[in-house]
């Protein structure tokens, strides 16, 4: 059994707590591969049901592996209560599903992952639930846009893929005073970076592929909160739907949630450098990157994250063939969407995470042509400039 101290800091939360070690008295975490649970008898198997004894059920909404991931996450986030799910996409969905109902409207940032929009336009619109989008550093318009049916405000912050901040403190007492609930997509920081809960967000929801992970190996996502909204009202959709974590995906990301603190680190330490060289290369005309002293929130960012972050988003000279030709340049890095793991990522958000937006939204989102975003991973610093060097000096 692992006794979770509060006064545990975070890497030691990350790596200690969940893990109740079973007889065999394994010093790694056990991965459950079972889809249901055995009674002692038929009375233990009704109480169980009832939800009168505490236990595991089905594996659909009770894993010992999973539940360890969850307890693990929950502690370093700072929530009550956390729920696993198979994706990212499939928290927010769970968290839309649990916390709104029809005839709710809902206040967004205009820049966030392309799948979310799409989410909420075309799919929660169908059930009735209205969206809003708003630019994420303006309080004003998130304020003017709330109406008296709004029970979200939705933020990612640093935004996907030009780093722009919201205040997160600011925007929860707004949310808070006009009687709406606060959800934070956390999935650039992670918690090793901030923690939205202790800032005044009500919800904080991952996509456990990205940085958790950290190798690029799984899809999963996670809901942390309170026991009401998240305990209660997201566990009820993921009991009932199930867009459920698998075990061998909750061992993973209990694996790598131990070194995530680490490699935050590294992965920042990185990008900064990689952002400071960017900046001064002919090629480029803008460099977006909260550790940036040109980054417009550069204060915010030291206030309100521990280290900026691995994601840096740069425009080039030539529009979308200037792009192109810096991402085709490149031999080491990786021309793929997923970010947040080991490998270094280099993508076009305008013609593949954004690549189902209109143009006009693409626009109002300040995705041009032009940018390219690279997910700085962890190998060599010099390795990773060299390479990104090859694309940009044939510009
Ligand atoms: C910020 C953000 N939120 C959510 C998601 C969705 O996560 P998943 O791919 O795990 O469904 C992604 C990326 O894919 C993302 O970048």
């Amino acid at each position: 059994m692992t006794d979770f101290d509060e006064n545990w800091e975070l890497a030691t939360r990350a790596i200690r707590v969940g893990h109740r070690r079973t007889p065999e008295m394994e010093h790694s975490e056990p991965i459950f591969a079972t889809s249901s649970f055995v009674f002692a008898s038929a009375a233990e198997a009704a109480a169980r049901f009832a939800g009168d004894q505490p236990g595991n059920i089905y594996a659909r909404f009770t894993n010992p592996t999973v539940r360890a991931f969850e307890e693990r996450l929950a502690a370093m986030e700072g929530g009550e209560s956390c729920v696993a799910t198979a994706s990212g996409m499939s928290a927010i969905l769970a968290t839309c599903m649990g916390l709104m109902q029809q005839g709710d409207h809902m206040v967004s940032s205009r820049s966030i992952f392309g799948s979310t929009t799409v989410l909420f336009d075309k799919y929660l619109a169908r059930f009735g639930i209205e969206t809003s989008y708003v630019d994420l550093d303006d309080l004003a318009a998130w304020e003017a846009a709330i109406r008296p049916n709004t029970r979200l405000l939705f933020v990612e912050t640093p935004s996907n893929p030009l780093t722009a901040l919201c205040d997160i403190r600011a925007l929860a007492d707004l949310a808070h005073a006009r009687g709406c609930l606060l959800v934070v997509d956390n999935c650039f920081c992670t918690p090793a970076l901030q923690q939205p809960l202790a800032l005044g967000a009500d919800i904080v929801i991952h996509s456990a592929t990205k940085y958790i992970d950290g190798q690029g190996r799984a899809l999963g996502g996670a809901v942390v909160g309170d026991t009401k909204l998240v305990g209660e009202e997201v566990f009820g959709v993921l009991r009932t739907a199930g867009p459920t974590m698998s075990p061998f995906n909750a061992w993973i990301f209990l694996k790598g949630l131990e070194t995530l603190k680490l490699r935050m680190q590294a992965h920042s330490a990185s990008a900064q450098a990689l952002a400071e060289w960017l900046e001064s290369h002919p090629a480029i005309e803008r460099v977006y990157y909260p550790g940036l002293a040109s980054h417009p929130q550069h204060e915010l960012a030291k206030r309100q994250q521990s280290a900026p972050g691995g994601i840096v988003g740069f425009e080039v000279k030539g529009g979308r063939a200037g792009a192109w030709q810096v991402i085709d340049g490149t031999q080491m890095l990786s021309i793929t969407a997923n970010l947040g793991d080991a490998k270094t990522t280099i993508t076009h958000p305008a013609t593949t995470t954004h690549g189902r937006l209109s143009d006009e939204q693409r626009e109002q989102a300040g995705i041009s042509q032009g940018l390219v975003r690279v997910a700085v991973g962890l190998e060599d610093l010099a390795d990773i400039q060299a390479d990104l060097a090859r694309g940009l000096d044939g510009l």
